[in-house]
């Protein structure tokens, strides 16, 4: 049989239960991944009590109460609290999501929260990024064109404007790529569903004048071919967009182009 050892970092221990609010009867448990790069200690899991009472209703008005009021080392990222920024991602009762639009009560009297799947962790919710952005900005995200610009603006008309519903809509809040298996494997070469739908977005551009340049660039067994059309990221995404569809169409591309 083969055996193997974890790393020991990687081993997530019962951390602390912090004391309930004193007088507070309407609560819910919250159950919290902790980890400090600086402490040299194993992750941890600490468990608070919300005063549901003196909260806002959402899981992001729940981190920030803890935070103000029982452990001002909760460290998590946020910003504009209401699903626009794609800031506070992260895996939520099972589930990579919003925690700015995701409602306490939907889940049950206690909620866990872990940072974003296989993802480096910088510091306990915050997962680090660098790879996911590097992956976006090799996608070339703005407009390419080879005429001369025009004098006042790129024309476009309104039905090739629709073609990029369902694609401009992209917070970027990972939870697409970091709830793929493929991309859990191969995050270094295959480049997810967050940067294809991205790529899908230049390539239907119609103002664009670089779609094979941008082709030639997809066309390679891991960069998009890793994905396996499992389906994971259109579950999840809090945008309700759909990047399994932007590859599938991608695919159909490259096909169409050989023909
Ligand atoms: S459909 Fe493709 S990109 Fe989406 S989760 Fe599945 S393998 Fe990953
Ligand atoms: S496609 Fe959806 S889940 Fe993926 S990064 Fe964009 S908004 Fe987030
Ligand atoms: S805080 Fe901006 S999306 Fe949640």
């Amino acid at each position: 049989m083969v055996a193997f050892t974890l790393p020991r970092n990687s081993k997530v221990t019962e951390g602390k239960t912090w004391p309930k609010p004193t007088g507070a009867t309407n609560v819910t448990q919250y159950r919290i991944y902790r980890w400090d790069p600086e402490d040299d200690a194993n992750p941890r899991v600490d468990t608070y009590t919300v005063d549901r009472d003196h909260c806002g209703p959402m899981v992001l008005d729940a981190l920030l109460w803890i935070k103000n009021n029982i452990d001002p080392t909760l460290t998590f990222r946020r910003s504009c609290r209401e699903g626009i920024c794609g800031s506070c991602s992260m895996n939520i009762d099972g589930s990579n999501t919003l925690a700015c639009t995701k409602a306490m009560d939907s889940i049950g009297d206690t909620i866990k929260i872990y940072p974003l799947p296989h993802m480096p962790v910088v510091k306990d919710l915050v997962p680090d990024l660098t790879n996911f952005y590097a992956q976006h900005a090799a996608t070339k995200p703005w407009l390419q064109t080879v005429s001369p610009t025009p004098e006042k603006e790129w024309r476009q008309s309104h039905t090739d404007r629709a073609k990029l519903d369902g694609l401009y809509e992209c917070i970027l809040c990972a939870c697409c790529s970091t709830s793929c298996p493929s991309y859990w494997w191969n995050s270094d070469k295959f480049m997810g569903p967050a940067a294809l739908l991205q790529a899908q977005r230049w390539l239907v551009d119609s103002r664009d004048e670089r779609t094979g340049e941008r082709l030639d660039e997809l066309e390679d067994p891991f960069r998009l071919y890793r994905c396996h059309t499992i389906m994971n990221c259109a579950k999840v995404c809090p945008k309700d967009l759909n990047p399994a569809k932007a590859i599938a169409e991608i695919k159909s591309a490259m096909v169409e182009r050989r023909g």
